[in-house]
This record gives structure tokens, C-alpha cells and sequence, in this order.
């Protein structure tokens, strides 16, 4: 059971998206798995959080999950909002797009919080292109498997990144 206070790990890591059911909980549970399958899971802190309240206590979308299982990563987090208090919780907050990084860098209290807040698409290598993990709540099929790709290469970067930090 974690406590109000931060995490006790090397880094604590707050993925967010508008809803908390799509975008955040997928990115949670890749990292997750990123993170295990490179043996570092008791170093990190991995959460996600919504920036709207609309969905709060409910299970990830179940187009979400079906993707998700399908590449091998359970999604199940359930979903709740962003609070202030995530800026003294996380090391980095990861958000998914514009609206995101708007939102949450005008609740940030400091110049300090500012800087915790990240995008995800700044660690993509395969897709170094993309800005933005788009919404796919409106979309189809294949914008669900279009947000696990870029999330998955988005994650890998940022992994990769924070623990070449960690050998400084
Ligand atoms: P997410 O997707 O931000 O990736 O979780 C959305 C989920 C729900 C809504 C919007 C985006 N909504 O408007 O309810």
C-alpha cells in the first residue's frame, strides 16, 4: 500500500491523458512491462491519472484492454483524476498531447513542477515524428493499435533515458 507521501524508488512516473481510461492506463501498463522485463521493477513508481473526473473509478475502456491483451500487456488500472498533490508524488509527469501539457503546466505552482512535466512523443525513436499520442476514443480498431505502437516506442525512450540518467 503506498502512502500519500512519495514513492521511496528512483523515480516515480504519472502518466496522463484527458479521460484516464484510454491513453494513460495502456501507457501505465507498457511501461510496467518495460520496466519488468528489464528487471528494474522495485526502482520505479508507474501511475496514471486523468485530467477529467468523468470517469473516475471505472476500469479502462474495453476496446483498450482487448488491444492491450492482444500485445500482451493487461490494462487495468482504474481511473481517477490528476490532483495537485501529483506534483509532490512524481518525479515526471508524462502527458499525452497539447491539451494535456496546457492543462496540467497551468495547475504547476513552480517553475519546479513545470519541469516535471513531460511529453511523451519527445522520446519516440521510431516515430520521431509524432508530437502527439492522439485520442482514440472516437476512432476505430486501428487507431487503438496506432496509440499502443507509438506508446510502446514513447515508453521504451523514456525507459531508455531515465536509466542512462541513473549513470551519471
Ligand atoms: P483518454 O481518452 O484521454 O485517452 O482516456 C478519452 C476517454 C474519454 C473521453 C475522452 C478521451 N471522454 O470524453 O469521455
Amino acid at each position: 500500500m503506498e502512502t500519500n507521501s512519495k514513492p521511496v524508488r528512483d523515480y516515480a512516473v504519472l502518466f496522463i491523458c484527458l479521460g484516464n481510461i484510454c491513453r494513460s492506463p495502456a501507457a501505465e501498463c507498457i511501461m510496467r512491462s518495460i520496466v519488468r522485463q528489464n528487471g528494474q521493477t522495485r526502482r520505479y513508481y508507474i501511475d496514471s491519472a486523468g485530467i477529467g473526473s468523468w470517469h473516475v473509478g471505472q476500469m479502462p475502456d474495453s476496446r483498450m484492454r482487448i488491444h492491450c491483451r492482444q500485445h500482451g500487456y493487461e490494462c487495468t488500472s482504474l481511473a481517477r483524476q490528476f490532483t495537485n498533490e501529483d506534483f509532490d508524488k512524481f518525479d515526471y509527469i508524462v502527458v499525452m498531447d497539447e491539451e494535456n501539457y496546457n492543462e496540467i503546466a497551468r495547475r504547476a505552482r513552480n517553475d519546479a513542477e513545470k519541469r516535471k512535466i513531460v511529453r511523451l512523443a519527445h522520446y519516440m525513436k521510431k516515430h520521431s515524428f509524432c508530437t502527439m499520442v492522439p485520442d482514440p476514443y472516437y476512432g476505430g480498431d486501428k487507431d487503438f493499435e496506432h496509440v499502443i505502437e507509438l506508446l510502446e516506442d514513447g515508453c521504451e525512450g523514456f525507459f531508455l533515458r531515465l536509466e542512462a540518467l541513473k549513470t551519471r
